[in-house]
């Protein structure tokens, strides 16, 4: 761990939950690391419960993963006021629990949008960087089980995941396109991918 002390880490969908956790032993563990949610107030409050010394590590941005001029707005913060990005961790994710056959369009979008565009793209600003300053970085994906394979329902029931475990198939395939492209580009950025229950 300790290469990456005082190295810039963006974590995105920090302000509950896996974000949260990860923010915070990243923190303890001596990386820098830039804090993204849409709850800026969320986000505030993690950093009053750091211990002091560890609160200088921590900035805080808000950031909707899913507009792009946020993305970009962030990235390019980075840039000017810390230098670059070295490790991205890609965990803004929803589940809008719903019937695929029914549920509105606009929901759908703001999964697909959420899940896989916005890993698109901080993936992209992630890696603009890295290349820019030759630094072989690290690309966490957040993935799920449903990535892997369709749940299966009771047939009496109708399941209510919808779009989410596609959209969690994608971040499967996502993970291998990107471990190809980093060598085709002849890096050594790792991409690593983890799975969780659900
Ligand atoms: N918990 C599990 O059992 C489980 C299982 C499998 C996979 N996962 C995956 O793990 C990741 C984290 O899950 P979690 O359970 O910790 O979820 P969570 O507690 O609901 O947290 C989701 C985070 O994503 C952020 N977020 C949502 N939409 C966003 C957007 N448009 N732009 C920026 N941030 C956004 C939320 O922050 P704001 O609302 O403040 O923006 C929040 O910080 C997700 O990718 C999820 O699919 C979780």
């Amino acid at each position: 761990m300790e290469r990456w002390h005082n190295r810039i880490a963006v974590v995105t969908g920090a302000s509950s939950g896996i974000g949260t956790a990860v923010v915070k032993d990243l923190v303890r563990e001596g990386v820098i690391v830039v804090a993204l949610a849409r709850r800026m107030d969320r986000l505030e409050a993690i950093r009053n419960t750091l211990p002091k010394d560890q609160q200088s590590r921590l900035h805080v941005q808000k950031c909707d993963v899913t507009k792009e001029n946020d993305v970009n707005d962030t990235f390019d913060w980075i840039e000017q006021t810390l230098g670059g990005v070295d490790i991205l961790i890609n965990n803004a994710g929803v589940l809008i629990p719903g019937v695929l056959l029914t549920q509105s369009l606009s929901e759908i979008n703001q999964v697909l949008q959420t899940n896989i565009v916005g890993v698109v793209h901080c993936t992209q600003r992630a890696f603009k960087s890295m290349k820019s300053r030759n630094f072989d970085g690290h690309v966490f994906l957040i993935n799920s089980l449903t990535g892997h394979g369709v749940l299966t329902c009771p047939p009496d029931e109708v399941p209510n995941f919808s779009i989410y475990g596609p959209s969690k198939y994608a971040i499967t395939s996502i993970t291998e396109v990107l471990r190809q492209e980093f060598r085709g580009y002849k890096t050594k950025i790792k991409v690593t991918v983890s799975t969780n229950i659900k």
